[in-house]
Formats: structure tokens, sequence, C-alpha cells
């Protein structure tokens, strides 16, 4: 069994999350009240999205993720430091994780007990055809097998064959599909045009106002 990296990020967030929920019942229960419980009842506490920049990439003795009673969230290093030399982008965390990979700054372990160990990469893009004017979506495999096993999604998120899924905005919004990560551990959903980035064919519009015979299509 291979652990990938970015999934035990996922994990290790997901863990902290419980656990704040934990804190929360304990403190409702006592009566008193915490800063930790104060971030878990927030539900926009992982949307960093909506995180004005001063409340971003906190220290993890601040992030409200960490327990800053814990010696050892000490040693962390700050985000804002430790991410200062990579690629810069415009939203969420402000990395372009993708270029930090290809440039090679940063070299993720594909098996928490092998270093040597190397992913399995799969080159297919799958075209989702979206109604109305937004471009169509492109999902690339490359990019996300790149950190990612094909266990991640394959079956639990997605059926493994194009279209066999149905994936709609709402559903992404909500956290679900794309947004499981997105939004979460990958860029948010501010970020339109990194998934919906194939332009249709010419809109119809355009046909219309022409005079004489059809175009040919
Ligand atoms: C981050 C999520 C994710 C990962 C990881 C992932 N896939 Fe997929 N895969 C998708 C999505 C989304 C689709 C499209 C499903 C749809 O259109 O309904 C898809 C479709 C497929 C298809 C169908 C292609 C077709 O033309 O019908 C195959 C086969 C597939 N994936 C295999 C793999 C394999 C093998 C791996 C690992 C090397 C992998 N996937 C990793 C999300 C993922
Ligand atoms: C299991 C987690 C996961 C799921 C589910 C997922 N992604 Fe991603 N995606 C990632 C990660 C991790 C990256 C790389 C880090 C980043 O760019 O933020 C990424 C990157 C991307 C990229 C950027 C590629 C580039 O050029 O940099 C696109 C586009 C993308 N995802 C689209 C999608 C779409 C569309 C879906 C749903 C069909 C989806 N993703 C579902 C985790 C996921
Ligand atoms: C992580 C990838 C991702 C991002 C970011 C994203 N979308 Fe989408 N979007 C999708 C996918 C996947 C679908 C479903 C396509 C399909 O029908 O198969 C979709 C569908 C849509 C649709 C079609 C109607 C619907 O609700 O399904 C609209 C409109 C739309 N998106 C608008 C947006 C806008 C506006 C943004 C930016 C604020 C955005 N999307 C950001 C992946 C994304």
């Amino acid at each position: 069994m291979r652990h990938r990296i970015a999934l035990r990020v996922a994990l290790l967030v997901l863990s902290a999350a419980s656990a704040l929920l934990h804190a929360q019942d304990r403190s409702a229960a006592g009566g008193g009240t915490t800063i930790v419980a104060q971030a878990a009842g927030d539900p926009n506490a992982f949307n960093r999205l909506l995180a004005p920049p001063g409340a971003r990439n906190l220290s993890p003795a601040e992030d409200g993720i960490h327990d800053p009673g814990n010696a050892g969230t000490l040693a962390l290093q700050p985000p804002l430091q430790s991410f200062q030399l990579l690629p810069r982008s415009n939203a969420g965390n402000r990395v372009d994780w993708g270029a930090a990979l290809s440039k090679k700054q940063i070299q993720p372990r594909w098996e928490t007990g092998n270093p040597k160990a190397e992913p399995a990469v799969m080159d297919l893009n799958i075209v989702r055809e979206v109604k109305g004017s937004m471009p169509d979506v492109v999902y690339p495999h490359k990019q996300h097998t790149e950190w990612l096993d094909c266990s991640n999604c394959h079956p639990a998120i997605f059926v493994p064959q194009k279209g066999a899924n149905q994936i709609s905005m709402a559903a992404i919004l909500l956290g679900q599909k794309c947004g499981i990560c997105h939004g979460k551990v990958a860029f948010p959903t501010s970020e339109c045009r990194l998934c919906h980035s194939k332009k249709k064919d010419a809109p119809a519009q355009a046909v219309e106002t022409k005079t004489g015979p059809e175009p040919k299509r």
C-alpha cells in the first residue's frame, strides 16, 4: 500500500478538523470557550479564498489547526517564510504548486518508506462540455497523478469513465467532486479559468448574424 504525501496532508487537515470539533464538544459540555472552539465553529475556517491577507498563511501556532500548547508546533517553519522562494499564484495560499513541482523546487516523497519511489503519471485530458457561456472544463490527469494515486479519486469520488459522473458547479462549491480538494488543499474555485480553460467553437450568435447561405460547419 503506497501512501501519498498530498493525501497525508489532506488527512492531517481532516484529523485536525475532527480534533477541533471534539474540542468544541468538550467545551460545550463544560461551558468554557476556547480559541480552538471558535475556529471549528467558523464554516470558512478552511476556505482560504475568503481569508483576508493578514489571516493568510499564519504561523502554525496561530493557524487554528495546530495545537499552540505543543512545543513541536513552534519547531515548524511559518508558511510565509517557507513559501517565499516558490513560484507565486494569485489565489489560495499564493503558491503555484504545479510550477513548484515541475521546476523541482519541491520534491514531495511519493512513498513514505521509499524516497526513490516514482509516481505513475498518466497524461490523459478529460474535456467536460459546459452548457452556457463558460468555456469547457479540461480535467488534466497529468498534473493530478504527479501528486495523487489513482485510488485517491477512483472509484470513490469519480467513476473512471468519461461522462459517467454528474458534476456541477453547485456541488463543487459545496465541497463535493472537484471541491473535495479545490478550495481546501488545491487552488480555490475563484480561479475559474484554470478549470474552464477550453474555448468553445464559434458561438451560435456569430453564425446567425451572417447573411447569405448557411455557413458550412
Ligand atoms: C484527482 C482525481 C483523479 C485522479 C487522481 C485520477 N483520475 Fe482518472 N478521472 C478523473 C475524472 C474527473 C475523470 C472523468 C470522469 C467523467 O468524465 O465523468 C477520470 C476519468 C478516467 C478514465 C476514463 C477515461 C475515458 O475516456 O473514459 C480512466 C480510464 C481513468 N480516469 C484512469 C485513471 C488512472 C489509471 C489514474 C491513476 C494513474 C487516474 N485515473 C487518476 C479523476 C481522477
Ligand atoms: C483528490 C484531490 C483533487 C480532486 C478531487 C481534484 N483535484 Fe485538481 N488538483 C489537485 C491538486 C493537489 C492539484 C495541484 C495543486 C494545485 O494546482 O493547487 C490540482 C491541480 C489542478 C489543475 C491545475 C493544473 C495546472 O496546470 O496547474 C486543474 C486544471 C485541476 N486541478 C482541475 C480539476 C478538476 C476540473 C477537478 C474535478 C473534475 C479536479 N481538479 C479534482 C487535487 C484535486
Ligand atoms: C476546480 C475546477 C473548477 C473551477 C475552479 C471552476 N469550475 Fe465551473 N465547473 C467545473 C466543472 C467540472 C463543471 C461541470 C462541467 C460538466 O457539466 O461536466 C463546472 C460547471 C460550471 C458551470 C455550468 C453550470 C453548472 O453549474 O454546472 C458554470 C456556469 C461554471 N462552472 C462557472 C464557473 C465560474 C464562474 C467559476 C469561477 C468563479 C468556476 N466555474 C470555477 C469546474 C470548475
